[in-house]
């Protein structure tokens, strides 16, 4: 099979999120300064007007006040333009009862998708992919997932991503499998013998000196 030409380098977990300045519908914005003090969850759909698009974005616009109580802004992109986004927004909400507030970039150029590793010519070459961006208030990317046109993502797992994100963040910690607000944290595996004697003689949960979890305060 004849390989797709590739045409961008994805930013990785750890980069500073390239900045750009794009038309979205809530007017022209500068990502670099949408982003300042807040998280921003930076978000591509493959086109308006099309089924499983209007699922997760409508999803989105629901869970909206959620994301803002997390300190965290929402920014949707499709290569589509303005009017077709403004024409879909209208739609969602005649039909669905549902506003999508948050801005949506109008990318008919695929800068935007080109510089994030959105257009990736195997599955689409004219469609972003179904990408989230999870983008920290320093403008470092922290998590990344890509999702094939075909299949939409899940909700309650880019939010339980988030909130490990913020909790990771704040008490430089590592968090297991399915961890959800409340549940122990992993503590940090010794790193010299010394440490792992004391840590088999500690009072944390443990399966063995290297996966010990603890209560977050
Ligand atoms: C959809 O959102 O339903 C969709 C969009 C592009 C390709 C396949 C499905």
């Amino acid at each position: 099979m004849e390989q797709p030409e590739t045409i961008n380098i994805m930013p990785r977990i750890g980069d500073f999120a390239p900045d750009f300045t794009a038309m979205t519908t809530v007017g022209p914005l500068k990502f670099s300064e949408y982003n300042t003090g807040s998280w921003v969850i930076l978000f591509s759909h493959p086109a308006d007007f099309t089924p499983v698009c209007t699922t997760e974005m409508s999803a989105f616009a629901q869970r909206e006040e959620e994301f803002k109580a997390m300190n965290t802004k929402l920014m949707g992109l499709s290569i589509d333009s303005i009017h077709s986004h403004i024409a879909w927004v209208n739609n969602v909400k005649e039909k669905m009862g549902i506003l999508m507030k948050f801005p949506i970039i109008a990318d008919i150029d695929m800068k935007v998708s080109k510089l994030y590793g959105m257009l990736q010519p195997g599955e689409s070459e004219t469609a972003a992919v179904r990408a989230v961006f999870i983008i920290d208030p320093e403008g470092i990317v922290r998590l990344i997932m890509y999702y094939p046109l075909n299949i939409g993502r899940g909700m309650d797992e880019i939010i339980r991503s988030l909130k490990a994100l913020q909790t990771a963040h704040e008490h430089k910690v590592a968090l297991p499998l399915d961890w959800q607000p409340g549940d122990k944290a992993i503590v940090p595996p010794p790193k010299t013998v010394e440490d792992m004697e004391e840590r088999v003689k500690s009072k944390f949960e443990m399966v063995d000196f290297y996966l010990a979890k603890k209560d977050l305060d």
